[in-house]
């Protein structure tokens, strides 16, 4: 059984995974793949464009072959690996007897949204995966199956997510939607039950989305055009572990007081902002990025209640580098209450 899981997360090839596996493996797997070939003349059941290896009968290999179309998926196929070639059409039905699909992977071709037509994933009610990243698509395909938990379009051009369109997709736990050019959300992942990570960075959104799902874990949205953040946004999420926000226009005006003081919170990322001032955060936070800001001063008031100096601040990281502030401005207190610090970086 592992062998499968092997190769089907090999036929991913750039996935990140892969390079978990020696080259001896992958060498290994090429060798199989030729003796296969000798098969695959049996196997009436393959479209000739692709490698349907005997030894892994529920996956199609069809990856990096200058295809312009999806073959046809036999029924009985689980995994298909159409990444890297130029399809940059899908029409409905192509998918159509081939229920059983689990993953798709389509991501680097040239799928444009006005050519995939509206029902082509409809019918696919295990699809778990659905890999579109690198395409040429300006909105998420509609009637995706509700049984997605990872969904991928990073790098496409999506401008708009309209309200809706996740609805009921009570599976997804990770969605990608990072370097699109998304302005706003609208309220439209709030159904998304079991949504635990968002990847948002590289879009033009102006404001944090409302209606973030509440099971979120981690929120990522560097390099958007972000110039503050609302009262509470996070005392609604109350799984939030990891907020990156680095690379916006947030300046202390846009933080409410308090905003920060949330006792799940592991890791905060505010970096290359526009902050002259440490916000406060709550003795929790083990990691706080704030380079590239335009502070002045260290203000221990930040991570230590004067209060309760006994009750030590769990911070590890504490990054300051790119501000107005050396060693020096560092107040020897700091010591007692920052005593689990690794690294301050000034
Ligand atoms: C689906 O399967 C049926 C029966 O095996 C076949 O006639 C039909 O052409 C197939 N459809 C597609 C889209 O391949
Ligand atoms: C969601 O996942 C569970 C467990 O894998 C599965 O039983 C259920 O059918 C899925 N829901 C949908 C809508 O596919
Ligand atoms: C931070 O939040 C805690 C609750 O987790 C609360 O007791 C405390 O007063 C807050 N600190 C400030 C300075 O608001
Ligand atoms: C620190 O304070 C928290 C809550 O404010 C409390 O749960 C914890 O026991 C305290 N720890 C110490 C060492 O006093």
């Amino acid at each position: 059984m592992w062998k499968v899981v092997l190769l089907l997360i090999m036929g991913l090839g750039d996935l990140g995974f892969s390079q978990h596996y020696s080259q001896f493996q992958w060498l290994s797997y090429l060798r199989g793949r030729h003796r296969y070939a000798s098969f695959r003349s049996e196997d009436a059941d393959c479209p000739l464009e692709c490698d349907c290896p005997s030894a892994y009968p529920t996956a199609m290999y069809c990856h990096g072959r200058n295809l312009q179309h999806v073959p046809y998926v036999p029924s009985h196929i689980k995994y298909v690996y159409l990444q890297r070639n130029q399809i940059n059409s899908i029409q409905d039905g192509v998918f159509d007897n081939a229920t059983n699909l689990v993953w798709v992977v389509l991501f680097h071709n040239q799928l444009e949204s006005d050519k995939i037509g509206k029902n082509v994933f409809s019918k696919l009610r295990n699809l778990d995966r659905l890999l579109l990243e690198h395409n040429q698509l300006t909105c998420v395909p509609p009637n995706l199956p509700k049984s997605l938990s990872d969904l991928r379009l990073a790098h496409n051009k999506i401008s708009k997510i309209p309200p809706g369109l996740f609805q009921r997709m009570t599976n997804l736990t990770s969605l990608q939607l990072q370097a699109n050019v998304i302005e706003d959300v609208a309220g439209a992942f709030s159904g998304l039950k079991s949504l635990t990570i968002l990847d948002m960075r590289r879009n033009k959104l102006k404001k944090i989305p409302n209606g973030l799902p509440e099971r979120l874990q981690q929120l990522y949205l560097e390099f958007n055009d972000i110039e503050s953040v609302p009262a509470h946004f996070l005392t609604v999420l109350p799984k939030l572990q990891f907020v990156r926000l680095a690379h916006n226009k947030l300046t202390d005006k846009g933080l409410p007081a308090d905003v920060f003081n949330i006792s799940t919170l592991i890791e905060l990322d505010l970096s290359f902002n526009k902050l002259k001032k440490i916000p406060l955060v709550h003795r929790n936070l083990e990691n706080l990025y704030l380079q590239a800001n335009r502070i002045k001063d260290f203000s221990l008031s930040s991570f230590c209640r004067p209060i309760d100096m006994t009750n030590f601040s769990r911070m590890r990281m504490l990054r300051l580098d790119g501000n107005k502030i050396n060693a020096e401005d560092i107040p020897s207190e700091a010591a007692y209450c920052l005593r689990h610090i690794v690294a301050v970086d000034v």
